[in-house]
């Protein structure tokens, strides 16, 4: 397996009740895992946990055979190769779609930074659009540079929060599948988080169903959401 998260336990410094009960899920290389739950079940919270955000109470999270948190680790979020995309995007507003992208680049040659560029301008087909500013691009031109942006270095995990929720119906359905064809042709192992279905339904290898902090069914989407 290439992810493991076993027995993540979380609670909010302020908050009274766990957030996250025993949390376990094994994932496979290339596999594109959706989380699917309502409001407050604690979605982003699982993805803040992996990214290094919050600190478990309890619990491990091991990627590609290292441990990135345990009861005497904790690996810095900047060291953990993972890539995030935000439920807004969170794009630099003073910086255009190929700058936006560029920025997490920082190690790498000018040459080498432009090459990248160009690759995942292409894998994300916005190349007529790089030299925009966020608020010259549509909702869902945004999140394509948002995606690119997360899959510029390469991380070893894409992490999806809510990637629809700003965009209308239509636009969800097509690229809902544009995503899955983008993920697929990289072979990152992905996690994303929604409230929907039809989401999951598109996306997703496999969906664990989260109710209030404790995962209650996992399974492939034709199995457990017809
Ligand atoms: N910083 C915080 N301090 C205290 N409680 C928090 C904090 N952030 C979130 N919570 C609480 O933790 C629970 C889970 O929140 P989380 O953001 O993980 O839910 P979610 O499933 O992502 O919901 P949504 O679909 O609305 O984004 C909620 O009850 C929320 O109120
Ligand atoms: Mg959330």
């Amino acid at each position: 397996m290439y992810v493991q998260i076993k027995g993540l336990n979380f609670k909010y410094k302020n908050s009274k009740e766990k957030i996250l009960k025993d949390f376990t899920i094994e994932i496979e290389k290339g596999e594109i895992i959706s989380i699917l739950g309502e409001s407050g079940s604690g979605k982003s919270t699982v993805l803040r946990l992996i990214s290094g955000l919050e600190v478990p109470s309890s619990g491990l999270i091991r990627i590609n055979d290292r441990v990135i948190v345990d009861n005497n680790t904790f690996v810095l979020p900047e060291k953990r190769g993972i890539g995030m995309v935000f439920q807004d995007y969170a794009l630099f507003p003073h910086l255009t779609a190929a700058q936006n992208i560029k920025f997490g680049l920082k190690k790498l040659t000018k040459k080498d930074k432009n090459k990248r560029l160009q690759e995942v301008l292409n894998l994300v087909n916005l190349e007529d659009f790089k030299d925009r500013y966020p608020y010259e691009l549509s909702g869902g031109q945004q999140q394509r540079v948002a995606l690119a942006r997360a899959l510029a270095p390469s991380p070893s995990l894409l992490l999806l929060d809510e990637p629809f929720s700003n965009l209308d119906a239509d636009l969800q359905c097509k690229i809902r599948e544009d995503l899955r064809k983008i993920i697929k042709q990289t072979g990152i192992t992905s996690i994303f988080v929604t409230h929907d279905r039809e989401d999951s339904k598109a996306i997703a290898d496999r969906v664990v169903i989260l109710k209030e902090g404790q995962i209650v069914r996992v399974g492939k989407p034709k199995d457990i959401l017809d």
